[in-house]
């Protein structure tokens, strides 16, 4: 099976080579957690390999996205400049809509449909990363999220798209973590605190991938400046 790098070499290495390409990928954690990063390694590499990148960004303008990877040794601006990386943010859409399905008090699925995220996702012929979906998880119910969530990765994966979707822990626990079902993947961060050094630690646990031999232990990092996800094995 043919693999697309992580953009993290000592990850790539615990994964076969990397994620499975045209497949779909779930990260979920609680914020700050690096999942934003992770997907960030993913796309600089595969901008730099000469991919074409989509990112949807729910939580962050375009500009953010830049800064934040530009810090972590990144260049993205030169691929977002020159179109490889096109950045959409839905931001707004998402907050008019919950304004009017408050206004309304409709609790029917909204506009902002999990599935139309394939209208926008076209002409990108490689990777695509969601960051945030678990904001569509606010508008509609669980039984909706989940058979729209199927579709699309369905859709997608037909596509020979590979995605990363991203979503937050609340969201995923809200939901059951029914996302994890229809993924080919499924990898956690987390970053809490050791309760015998009360030192804050950071940890990145595959918790599926099929196809693949994973790590059988949660795998400790840290997020450095200038490099962002960097393991602490060897
Ligand atoms: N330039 C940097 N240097 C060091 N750490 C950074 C840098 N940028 C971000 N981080 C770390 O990454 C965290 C944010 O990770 P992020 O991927 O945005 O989390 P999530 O998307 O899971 O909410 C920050 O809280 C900080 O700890
Ligand atoms: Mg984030």
């Amino acid at each position: 099976m043919k693999r697309i790098s992580t953009g993290i070499p000592k990850f790539d290495t615990e994964l076969e080579g990397g994620y499975p390409e045209g497949k779909g990928i779930l990260i979920s954690g609680n914020t700050g957690s690096g999942k934003t990063v992770l997907g960030l390694h993913l796309v600089y590499r595969a901008c730099m390999d000469n991919k074409n990148c989509l990112y949807i960004a729910t939580e962050e303008t375009p500009e953010d996205i830049l800064v934040q990877a530009g810090s972590l040794g990144m260049d993205l601006r030169q691929f977002y400049d020159d179109g490889k990386l096109v950045i959409q943010r839905i931001y707004e859409e998402r907050v008019y809509e919950a304004i009017s399905s408050v206004e309304w008090g409709t609790d029917r699925p909204l506009s902002s449909d999990i599935i139309k995220l394939k209208d926008i996702i076209t002409g990108i012929n490689d990777i695509v990363i969601i960051d945030n979906i678990g904001v569509f998880t606010l508008t509609m119910p669980l039984d909706v999220f989940r058979a729209q969530f199927d579709a699309l990765n369905h859709m997608l994966s037909k596509q020979g798209l590979t995605t990363v979707y991203i979503m937050d822990e609340t969201s995923n626990r809200r939901t059951d973590y029914v996302a994890a079902y229809s993924v080919y993947g499924v990898i956690k961060l987390s970053r809490k605190e050791n309760p015998y050094t009360n030192k804050h630690e950071r940890y990145l646990e595959v918790a599926k991938m099929r196809n693949t031999q994973i790590p059988e232990e949660p795998i400790m990092l840290k997020i450095a400046p200038e490099k962002g996800i960097v393991f602490l094995s060897d």
